[in-house]
């Protein structure tokens, strides 16, 4: 008799023989993505004690990061060899231009991005939207999928392995990730990849898990700067924030969260606008990042 467990084995085994291009790309990167699942951020935001001036910077980077996001969408929209794939490139790139809600970006421009961008934040969107702009679309499609990918797994498994406590300002957030409407979207996109990986050689294949790879990397490093503003000034603009001034609700309601407009690396004015100007964004429903390819390296010398 075959015990329960080498039957389900043996089951797995002939289920995952025809693992889409998508699957094969992100178990190579799977020890990328696990930078960011066991890194201090989103270790803070499981267990409620990430800094609210570290989150607030990475909401800001994440939305500056979300305008080229939606432009390389526009971009692969164009190149597009299907019409359904173009329609759903397309309704995509306005989504995510659209997550703040829906007048919160009119503002945000290139001269916006450049003066308020991070190194990290400036280098993964270049590397983004070379791919998108000149690139074979297998290599595009490499290159945005991690920031789909990573959030659907990461928050997934949290919400799946972890407790989180109702007190924890971050739960909401966590869930939204965590939605299986996210999931849906990452095999929606995984199944334009598959179109161009199945008539694809294998150099070609092998140059879309480099471009995986890069962009994981990307997705902990993008975390991990936020926590790096708070190791150049220990949060000590949080501790003021929270001794002088009416505090923004960081999580509203929903659909709304409140975000200041920061600047990199300048926490006096950071804070001042933190306190004075929140901008409110509607819920994020996909958080993603972004690079570009020589400075990307130089970033990512470390890894
Ligand atoms: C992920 O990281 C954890 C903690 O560092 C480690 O125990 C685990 O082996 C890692 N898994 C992979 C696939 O890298
Ligand atoms: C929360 O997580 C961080 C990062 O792992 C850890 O350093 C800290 O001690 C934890 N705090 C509590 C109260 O569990
Ligand atoms: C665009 O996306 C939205 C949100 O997912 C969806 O409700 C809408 O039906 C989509 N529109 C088209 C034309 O696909």
């Amino acid at each position: 008799m075959v015990p329960p467990l080498r039957a389900a084995s043996v089951f797995l085994l002939f289920g995952c023989a025809e693992a889409s291009f998508g699957d094969e790309l992100f178990e190579n990167a799977l020890v990328y993505a696990n930078r960011s699942l066991h890194g201090n951020f989103v270790r803070q935001m499981v267990n409620g004690t990430l800094s609210e001036v570290a989150f607030n910077y990475y909401l800001h980077q994440d939305n500056l990061y979300l305008s080229k996001y939606a432009r390389a969408f526009g971009v692969m929209g164009a190149k597009a060899d299907r019409t359904d794939e173009l329609a759903w490139l397309l309704n995509k790139s306005v989504g995510f231009l659209h997550e703040h809600g829906r007048d919160a970006n009119n503002a945000l421009d290139g001269k916006t991005f450049d003066d308020e961008a991070s190194a990290t934040t400036v280098a993964y969107t270049s590397f983004l939207l070379e791919a998108a702009w000149s690139e074979e679309m297998l290599l595009a499609y490499s290159a945005v999928l991690p920031c789909q990918r990573l959030y659907d797994w990461l928050f997934s498994t949290i919400a799946r392995t972890e407790h989180i406590s109702d007190e924890n300002p971050y739960k909401k957030f966590i869930m939204q990730y965590a939605d299986p409407l996210v999931h849906r979207d990452t095999l929606k996109m995984e199944s334009f990849l598959e179109r161009y990986a199945s008539s694809t050689r294998e150099e070609l294949r092998q140059r879309a898990q480099a471009h995986y790879n890069t962009a994981m990397k990307y997705e902990a490093q993008f975390f991990d700067q936020a926590l790096e503003l708070c190791k150049s000034n220990p949060c000590a603009a949080e501790r003021m924030l929270r001794a002088d001034a009416p505090r923004p609700a960081r999580l509203v309601e929903a659909t709304g969260t409140v975000k200041p407009l920061g600047q990199e690396l300048n926490l006096g004015l950071g804070v001042a606008f933190l306190v004075s100007v929140p901008f409110l964004f509607s819920a994020l429903l996909q958080v993603r990042s972004r690079w570009g390819r020589s400075s990307s390296e130089r970033l990512l010398g470390g890894f």
